[in-house]
C-alpha cells in the first residue's frame, strides 16, 4: 500500500512541475544515501573534531575517533566527519553542526545554546516574511524567550532604522536575519554594525531559503560579513535531504565539556545544545545524504546551476509583470516571488493554489506583508524557481509558466471549465515529461 502511493508520488512529481520555492529535486546519489542501512545505526554523541581542513582523503587520513555513546562507528565518524569538513568549506565556517533533523530543531538548538528563559531576540515578523520558528506565538520557543519584529518597509526592504531603533531599546540577546518569503538581498554589514553596540549580542542569520545560492557564490555569506550563526535547512536551494545544519564562527572544542558562556565559544555551546541539549540520536543516514549534497554544491556545476536559478526567477517575475500580476517589492534579487493576486486577479491566494494544482503547477497560498485577509486564504501566492531549474527548465520556459499562471487566474477568477484545465494540464505535462527527474537518470 505504502509503496503504491510512493509510486503515485513519483508520477505525480514527474508530470507536473514543482514552483514552491522552498522545494527541489534531489539526485539519486542523494536519496540512495538516505534510503541506506544507515537508517539502523545508532550514533549518540560527536566524531572528532580536528584535522577538518583540506581534501576529503586528508580529512579521513588523520582521525576516525569518536566522543560516540554506541559501539560500531567505523564508518559512521568517518560520514560525519566528511559532511562536517565540506559544510565547513562550502560556507567558510569554522564549524559545522550537521545533526538538526530539521530547520526548526536548528533555530532551536542555537536560541537554547545562547539564551536563558526571558531574553530579548529581534527578529523579521512572520506577516513581513519571517518564518514561525522566529517568534510566532504558537511556537514553544515564543512561549520561552521575548522575541521583539522589525517590520519590511513599503520597498521591500527590511526597515533597517527600525531594527536599529529596536536593537538599542531592547537590548537583544540575538538579532536574527532570515526569511522565508523575502525578495531581497540583506545588508548583513549595516546588521553586523548594529549588533557591535549591544553587549552580549549574537548575530544569527537563518538562510534555510538562501543557503544554495551562497553555496553557489550569488548571494553574499554573512558568516563573511561578521555574523556568528549560520542555520539553514538542507533540502531548499541547497538540494540536499530534509534537515537542518548549523554553521558558526568561533573556537571549536570538545563538546563533552561545558565551556565558558561567551561568543568565542559559540561553535561548542551549539554543539551540547544540539545534543544532548535538545536531540538524541542523529540520522547518520540523511548525514550521509547531506554529506552527497555538500560534495555536490562544491562542484562548478553548483554555481552555474545557482546562477540559472536567480536568472529564472528574474525572468519569470518579468513576465509575470508584463501579464498584469502585482509582485510584492516589485520584483527578486533571489530565487522567490511573492504575487498579490487579490489586487491583480480578485482571487485569493488558496484558490488559486488549488486551481494551479489540477493542472499540475505546484506553489503555496501566502500573506504578503500587512494583508487583511485570514491565514487560510491569503491575498498572495509564493513561488520560486529552484526545482524546476534543476528540472533544466530556462529563462523562455519561465515565459510559458508565466503564460499558464495568467491562463489558469483567469479560469479561476471566471469559475473554470473542466475542458480547459484538463487543456493547461496535458501542456505542463508534456513540457514535465521532457526534463525527467534527476533521480529517474
Ligand atoms: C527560514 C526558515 N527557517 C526554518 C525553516 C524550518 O525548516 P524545517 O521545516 O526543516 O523545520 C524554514 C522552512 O520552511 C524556513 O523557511
Amino acid at each position: 500500500m505504502i509503496f503504491e502511493l510512493i509510486e503515485q508520488e513519483r508520477v505525480r512529481q514527474r508530470e507536473g512541475l514543482e514552483l514552491i520555492p522552498s522545494e527541489n529535486y534531489v539526485s539519486r546519489a542523494v536519496l540512495e544515501a538516505m534510503g541506506s542501512v544507515l537508517t539502523n545505526k545508532y550514533a549518540e554523541g560527536y566524531p572528532n573534531f580536528e584535522g577538518l581542513d583540506g581534501n576529503d582523503d586528508e580529512v579521513l587520513a588523520r582521525t576516525n575517533e569518536g566522543h560516540r555513546y554506541y559501539g560500531g562507528q567505523e564508518n559512521t565518524n568517518k560520514i560525519e566527519r566528511l559532511a562536517i569538513a565540506r559544510a565547513r568549506r562550502l560556507f567558510h565556517a569554522d564549524h559545522a553542526n550537521v545533526q538538526p533533523h530539521s530547520g526548526a530543531q536548528a533555530n532551536n538548538a542555537v536560541y537554547y545554546a545562547w539564551l536563558k528563559p526571558g531574553d530579548t531576540v529581534l527578529a523579521m515578523s512572520l506577516a513581513d516574511g519571517g518564518h514561525l520558528t522566529h517568534g510566532a506565538p504558537v511556537t514553544q520557543s515564543a512561549q520561552v524567550y521575548n522575541f521583539v519584529n522589525y517590520d519590511v518597509g513599503a520597498d521591500g526592504e527590511i526597515d533597517y532604522e527600525m531594527l536599529e531603533r529596536l536593537a538599542r531599546e531592547c537590548r537583544p540577546k540575538i538579532i536574527l536575519v532570515g526569511y522565508s518569503a523575502y525578495m531581497k538581498i540583506p545588508d548583513f554589514a549595516r546588521v553586523a554594525k548594529i549588533a557591535a553596540a549591544v553587549p552580549d549580542c549574537l548575530l544569527m542569520a537563518d538562510m534555510a531559503h538562501v543557503a544554495g545560492l551562497i553555496a553557489g557564490g550569488v548571494h553574499p555569506n554573512p558568516l563573511d560579513s561578521g555574523f556568528h550563526v549560520m542555520t539553514t535547512t538542507t533540502h531548499k536551494t541547497l538540494r540536499g535531504p530534509r534537515g537542518g545544519l548549523i554553521l558558526s564562527r568561533g573556537k571549536v572544542s570538545n563538546p563533552l565539556k561545558k565551556p565558558e558562556r561567551t561568543l568565542e565559544n559559540i561553535p561548542t555551546l551549539i554543539d551540547r545544545a544540539v545534543f544532548p541539549g535538545t536531540q538524541g540520536g542523529p540520522l547518520e543516514h540523511v548525514i550521509a545524504a547531506k554529506a552527497v549534497a555538500f560534495g555536490e554544491a562544491l562542484r562548478p556545476e553548483f554555481q552555474s546551476y545557482a546562477q540559472k536559478v536567480v536568472a529564472n526567477a528574474r525572468a519569470l517575475a518579468e513576465a509575470l509583470r508584463v501579464r498584469a500580476f502585482t509582485i510584492v517589492g516589485g520584483g527578486t534579487d533571489n530565487h522567490l516571488l511573492l504575487l498579490d493576486v487579490m489586487s491583480s486577479h480578485g482571487i485569493d491566494g488558496k484558490s488559486f493554489e488549488r486551481a494551479l494544482d489540477r493542472i499540475g503547477l505546484t506553489l503555496n497560498a501566502n500573506a504578503i506583508p500587512r494583508d487583511k485577509r485570514k491565514a487560510f486564504a491569503p491575498s498572495g501566492v509564493r513561488l520560486g524557481t529552484p526545482a524546476v531549474t534543476t528540472r533544466g527548465l530556462d529563462e523562455a520556459d519561465m515565459v510559458t509558466i508565466a503564460d499558464w499562471l495568467q491562463r489558469t487566474a483567469k479560469l479561476c477568477a471566471g469559475g473554470g471549465d473542466e475542458a480547459a484545465y484538463a487543456a493547461l494540464r496535458d501542456e505542463v505535462q508534456e513540457l514535465a515529461l521532457s526534463h525527467p527527474l534527476p533521480s529517474d537518470n
